[in-house]
């Protein structure tokens, strides 16, 4: 487990571009797991900017609302069109997203988790982390040995997406997503993190006990995973 701390966003940003553009060009054809999250905004813009060919990419993103439709403005889908996929030459057939509107979500999650390993499973995984710890929406208390699956969204996170849904009675209290085993079988993962306000859930995946009130804490195990953090996300590391 690597942790990469740098002076500022920026160069945060940087630094796991340049990572994620050194494996794209090694292997044409890798497998990406990618987030959303304000985190991953600026993350997408230097991206874009890097002009890597992303023509035999696959994509696999974490999450969706349930029940939200992809076409919806506040679907995870919708964020990725706009900071992303509409930006890159990435065939549309080579994105694989999970349905939030799906009518049978045991068989959507499932398939899910076929096509990952049809497609020989996820070389790169980019993560953020929630204030409480999460990584997708595997929320505290999520079994590391879950797979992809409906699961419920905290209050506290609920919280902090009101005003995209206008009150937070309206944001979803559910969401599909990779479960903790499925985003640990990723090849290799660059979690980012920046700002005081992750800082805790920072220290507490680092430094605290591997336990599941902290989902992030599983990444301690992993065999090639980087935290690459600004200060002031760093700023409570022992
Ligand atoms: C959301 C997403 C996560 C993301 C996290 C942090 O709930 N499902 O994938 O990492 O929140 O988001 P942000 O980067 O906006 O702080």
């Amino acid at each position: 487990m690597r942790v990469i701390i740098c002076k500022n966003k920026k160069e945060a940003v940087k630094k796991a571009v340049w990572l994620f553009s050194q494996e794209i060009n090694n292997k044409k054809d890798l497998i990406l797991g990618l987030a959303t999250g304000k985190t991953m905004i600026p993350f997408y813009k230097e991206l874009i900017k890097a002009n890597i060919k992303f023509s035999k990419i696959h994509t696999f993103n974490l999450d969706e609302w349930y029940c939200v439709d992809s076409k919806d403005k506040n679907s995870l889908r919708s964020f990725m069109d706009k900071h992303f996929f509409n930006k890159v030459n990435i065939p549309k057939g080579n994105i694989h997203f999970l349905d939030g509107k799906t009518r049978n979500i045991k068989i959507e999650c499932e398939k899910y988790e076929r096509d990952i390993k049809k497609l020989n499973g996820i070389g790169l995984q980019i993560l953020g982390i929630g204030i409480n710890g999460h990584i997708g929406f595997d929320e505290p208390g999520t079994s590391f040995n879950s797979l992809t699956n409906k699961i419920n969204i905290s209050g506290e996170i609920r919280n902090l997406y009101s005003k995209n849904f206008k009150g937070f009675d309206n944001v979803p209290k559910y969401g599909l997503t990779m479960g903790i085993k499925t985003i640990m079988r990723s090849k290799k993962i660059i979690l980012l993190a920046f700002g005081e306000n992750k800082a805790d859930a920072i220290a507490k995946a680092l430094n605290g006990k591997i336990n599941e009130k902290v989902p992030a804490s599983i990444l301690q195990k992993h065999k090639d995973a980087t935290f690459i953090l600004d200060k002031k996300a760093a700023s409570k590391l022992e």
